[in-house]
């Protein structure tokens, strides 16, 4: 039963993780906030780190969570329908997530091209920030609700025990699009390529300068121009990666993606 023993260590996996989304990003927003109240551009660029790490990390929350859910399936004691409620609040907090993580890196990166963080750019991901919390918040508390009925009091559906209505995003909804129509999988897998040789060619191009290689035809602050590239190159291969997993979950949490990947 390998792939079963893989699922488990990946539930596990989630048991052990699934807080860092909600608390990390509650202290980016704190520190965030502080920053603003002291007037202090270094708390701030510590603040925008944090959120871009904590978004970096919400990735394997959230793939680990399917396997958490496949390990789960059909046991007495776990409710199915705050699963199916834990996985699009998931999803909904997560794209939140990586977007003011982009936002945040955005700020980063002119930080670093003109010395001080942008204000407009900045109030965005307060903003941004916010409403992540809010989202990762409710997406934390479904989950708990999954196996905790002694927390949940049988108001899965929503935080403070209101109704959840019909989802913002609702992972079926996606993997419908992505398997029933013929042109979804090819397009993404080509744009997924693409994607792959943008943020790979940066990280070359960054890798071949570091070692000396080009100097005389590119400066640092040319390659720092190119950082941009490398980033659309990983938001269209999160994008793309996302709508395959998402579509089918259990082909990446199972034995053939550890084979792959040459897991023993
Ligand atoms: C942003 C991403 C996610 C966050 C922040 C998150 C957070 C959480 C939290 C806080 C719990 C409660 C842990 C506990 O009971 O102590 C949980 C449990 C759980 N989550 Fe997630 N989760 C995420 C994504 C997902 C996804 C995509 C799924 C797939 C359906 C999932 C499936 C589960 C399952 C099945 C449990 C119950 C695990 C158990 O009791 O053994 N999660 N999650």
């Amino acid at each position: 039963m390998p792939e079963l023993a893989n699922q488990a260590d990946l539930a596990h996996v989630h048991l052990l993780i699934n807080h860092f989304p909600t608390i990390g990003m509650i202290l980016g927003l704190g520190l965030l906030l502080l920053s603003f109240v002291r007037k202090n551009d270094h708390l701030k660029k510590v603040s925008l780190e944090v959120l871009f790490l904590i978004a970096l990390a919400t990735l394997p929350v959230y793939v680990s969570g399917q396997a958490a859910a496949e390990t789960l399936k059909g046991q007495a004691g776990v409710s199915a329908e705050a699963v199916v409620a834990h996985n699009d609040a998931a999803l909904a907090s997560f794209i939140m997530m990586e977007i003011t993580g982009f936002f945040a890196w955005l700020v980063l990166w002119r930080m670093r091209r003109i010395g001080w963080p942008t204000k407009g750019l900045t109030y965005t991901v307060l903003v941004l920030a916010v409403m992540t919390v809010a989202a990762v918040a409710r997406a934390a508390n479904i989950g708990g609700d999954i196996r905790h009925p002694e927390i949940s009091g049988g108001q899965y559906a929503g935080l403070f025990g209101q109704s959840a209505g019909t989802p913002l995003i609702s992972a079926a909804a996606i993997k419908d699009f992505v398997l029933q129509h013929p042109f979804v999988w090819p397009t993404c897998e080509t744009l997924h390529f693409v994607g792959l040789c943008m943020l790979f060619g940066v990280v070359l191009i960054g890798n071949l300068r570091m070692l000396g290689i080009g100097k005389s035809v590119l400066s640092y602050s040319a390659l720092h121009q190119l950082l941009p590239l490398g980033m659309l190159g990983f938001t269209v291969n999160l994008v793309t990666g996302m709508m395959f997993f998402v579509a089918t979950p259990e082909q990446y949490t199972g034995i053939l993606f550890f084979l792959k990947m040459d897991y023993s």
